[in-house]
């Protein structure tokens, strides 16, 4: 299995979300083997993109939550709210939130701690920035966003999580590390997954990879069957794009298939 998570950031309104969400599904007709699709529009588009991927293959996914279930929270969102858009994934700790709303590796805790409560799929986001990577620290980062994000987290099934990992300086850069670099990370992560969350077996809690994800690069990372799926962000919001790398995990999974 695949998994295909579009993250379409704060790049389309209702209307251009409801038009996305009606060629996504039209770009899934007439494959043989299906993968795992996710899309995550802005909150205003939840309710209406609902309406068109309810009862098909694709899967509603918010960008965000907030860690109470409802209270004097201005401008909150919660997990109940989302469970009753249809939502069932939700993507935590991305980056952006980080730099541009503060986020901590505490908030993130709390908001996987209620996507969880309230039943929702989490898509973790772990990475380095580029100093960080420049001088050798991205391990050591990753493991830290893990530890601390995960400590006392109770995981009822590995279904429920999903880590996808985006290095901050390949996001929307064009810039992209060598497959071999994700594999060894995707390794590392599963290696630190293991101690954090003893009752589940790492191996079977998906990995993914974002950052800079287009149609052009997307089977490298896809024919990887360490690399579970990929978090795509600019490239979720155009369609050709998005096609080639349904294409590509099309091949992988039909090459797959055929083994
Ligand atoms: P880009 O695909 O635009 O680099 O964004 C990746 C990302 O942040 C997905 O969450």
């Amino acid at each position: 299995m695949k998994t295909i998570i579009a993250n379409w950031k704060m790049n389309v309104g209702v209307r251009e979300s409801v038009a996305l969400a009606r060629g996504t599904l039209l770009a899934l007709r007439g494959r043989r083997i299906l993968p795992e699709v996710v899309i995550c529009p802005p909150f205003i588009a939840l309710s209406e993109v609902h309406k068109v991927v309810a009862r098909s293959v694709v899967f509603l996914g918010a960008q965000n939550l907030f860690w109470e279930d409802h209270g004097a929270y201005t401008g909150e969102i919660s997990g109940r709210m989302l469970t009753e858009l249809g939502v069932s994934h939700v993507i935590v700790g991305h980056s952006e939130r980080r730099e541009y709303l503060g986020e901590t590796d505490e908030m993130i805790r709390n908001k996987v701690t209620q996507a969880l409560a309230n039943q929702l799929n989490v898509i973790m986001c772990v990475g380095e920035t580029a100093s960080e990577r420049k001088s050798g620290e991205q391990r050591e980062r990753v493991r830290t966003q893990l530890v601390h994000v995960f400590a006392g987290v109770r995981l009822k099934s590995h279904e429920r999580l999903m880590i996808a990992y985006e290095p901050v300086w390949a996001i929307g850069t064009g810039e992209i590390p060598e497959v071999a670099e994700v594999l060894a990370m995707n390794e590392y992560i599963r290696s630190i997954l293991t101690d954090v969350l003893p009752e589940m077996d790492a191996n079977k809690i998906r990995v993914l990879y974002g950052g800079s994800v287009e149609g052009n690069n997307a089977y490298s990372f896809l024919r990887e069957q360490k690399i579970d799926g990929l978090l795509v962000g600019g490239a979720s919001v155009k369609l050709n794009q998005l096609k080639e790398i349904i294409d590509a995990t099309s091949e992988v999974l039909d090459a797959q298939k055929s083994l």
